[in-house]
């Protein structure tokens, strides 16, 4: 290992989440409403070459866990590739995946032979009718069908995603928790965050996580104690339930105190921040193997810049147009 990466604040970066495409298929009404819309002209997404002198650099420097995001990630033709190609790279234990689920059914055992080791699926409603309003798709049955083909293929866990939206799905929590009863599904809510393409939706969807905290400590669920690589969710388990839920919850003051996450766009650039006001582009450095070093002195250089805070609390959205340009 060169250097651990680690900020001015102490914090070091264990965790690279890399986005590989910005496009996506679904239209969820928080990100992409309209659909996706290309930005403009652009060089294309990373090669699957530009993708490994990245992964190679966060793993000569500390990373151990590598996220592949999008838009939708397995949108990319070479996505098993992708898969393949990081977790053969030492030092890299977890390979992991954020995915709308639509292609789960027919590629998870392919992936999971490919060395994915951690999958995160987005289902926001257990009612079909309301995820195709959610989502602006109606692929509930198939996406639900792709989380028992990951269990089939091998996945001891599986992660799912939920926005908290007012109004649309805030009264499904306990048909949320029925679900995971008998399955090791791990259900993280997530506050929705406010985006620079948002307009009232915010206003009249936001909805604290603070209640769904309080339904669960009045039930008898219980918080669990964080791990090193462990995201920001605050985890809570019960004894009758084989499920766990994890809450996101942006907003609240010190969630960014555990960061351990550094992101790199599908264009090439490095974010320190999912609501930082630029990324800084690493592509001129990603077109030679013997170009690591200055890659690595470049990625240093940054972090020093990384602030303490996204300040969203302040109203502050940075420029993310929405999550799917850098990867949620
Ligand atoms: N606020 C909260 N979560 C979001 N996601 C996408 N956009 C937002 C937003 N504005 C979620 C998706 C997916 C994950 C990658 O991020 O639902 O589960
Ligand atoms: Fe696509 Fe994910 Fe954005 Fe939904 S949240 S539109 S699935 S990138």
């Amino acid at each position: 290992m060169s250097v651990q990466f680690e900020d001015s604040f102490h914090r070091k970066f264990y965790y690279l989440r890399l986005s590989i495409t910005d496009v996506c298929n679904f239209r969820c009404t928080y990100c992409l409403p309209e659909g996706y819309k290309p930005a403009g002209k652009n060089s294309g997404f990373l090669t699957l070459d530009e993708l490994h002198r990245v992964v190679t650099a966060f793993s000569h420097c500390g990373t151990s866990k590598v996220r592949i995001t999008g838009g939708e990630p397995t949108l990319r033709r070479d996505f098993t590739d992708v898969v393949a190609m990081i977790a053969a790279q030492d030092g890299i234990k977890k390979v992991a995946m954020t995915t709308n689920g639509y292609r789960l059914e027919k590629n998870a055992q392919q992936w999971r032979d490919a060395g994915l080791t951690n999958i995160n699926v987005s289902v926001d409603s257990l009612d079909p009718r309301m995820f195709h309003q959610i989502t602006g798709e109606n692929k509930f049955h198939q996406v639900m069908r792709g989380i028992d083909a990951a269990f089939d293929a091998g996945f001891e866990q599986v992660k799912v995603n939920a926005v908290l939206l007012k109004n649309l799905n805030s009264g499904e929590l306990p048909a949320f928790l029925n679900w995971i009863k008998d399955r090791p599904i791990q259900l993280r809510f997530i506050e929705l965050m406010q985006t620079g393409d948002m307009d009232s939706l915010f206003e009249q969807h936001h909805q604290s996580g603070v209640s769904v905290r309080n339904h669960l400590i009045a039930n008898g669920w219980i918080m669990k104690v964080r791990d090193q690589n462990d995201g920001p969710a605050e985890v809570f388990c019960h004894p009758d339930y084989q499920g766990e839920i994890g809450l996101i919850m942006p907003y609240k003051k010190d969630f960014c105190s555990s960061c351990n996450r550094l992101r790199v766009s599908a264009l090439g650039k490095l974010h320190m921040c999912l609501f930082g006001d630029y990324g800084v582009d690493l592509r001129d450095l990603l077109q030679d193997n013997a170009q690591e070093e200055a890659l690595v002195a470049r990625i240093q250089g940054e972090l020093l810049n990384k602030k303490q805070s996204h300040f969203l609390d302040q109203g502050h959205t940075g420029m993310t147009p929405h999550l799917a340009s850098i990867g949620g």
